[in-house]
């Protein structure tokens, strides 16, 4: 089962500037549980800050034993939270928890921060 972890507390554009502006996170978890929601081998869960405030919004992809991700600078669209569902589901099929280039979702190219090995 591979999780997707969606800050529920990060900003975009005058949100970042206006702090009376509501953050942007909570509308993308929505986003990702709505298109999470057939994908067998996928869950969603929210949490405050990833820690990488300046590039909102995040997500986090991970599994036990597996290759995590952090991904940054979604706007929050259906079509991002699709592409994070899909390459989830990519990321659940793989033993190691790692999805070949060619098979990345085009809505998640240019949006990877980093990559973390299992740390368990
Ligand atoms: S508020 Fe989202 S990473 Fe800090």
């Amino acid at each position: 089962m591979t999780v997707i972890t969606v800050c529920t507390t990060c900003r975009r554009g005058e949100a970042r500037e206006d702090r009376t502006l509501p953050p942007c996170g909570e509308a993308m978890l929505a986003l990702v549980e709505d298109s999470a929601s057939d994908a067998a081998a996928v869950t969603v869960r929210g949490t405050a800050c990833l820690m990488g405030c300046e590039h909102g919004c995040n997500v986090a992809i991970s599994a036990p034993g597996k290759m995590s991700y952090v991904l940054g600078s979604f706007a929050p669209e259906a079509e991002s939270a699709e592409a994070l569902v899909a390459y989830a589901a990519l990321h659940a099929e793989s033993e190691e928890g790692v999805v070949a280039y060619k098979q990345w979702p085009s809505g998640v190219k240019g949006h990877f921060v980093a990559r973390v090995p299992p740390l368990d």
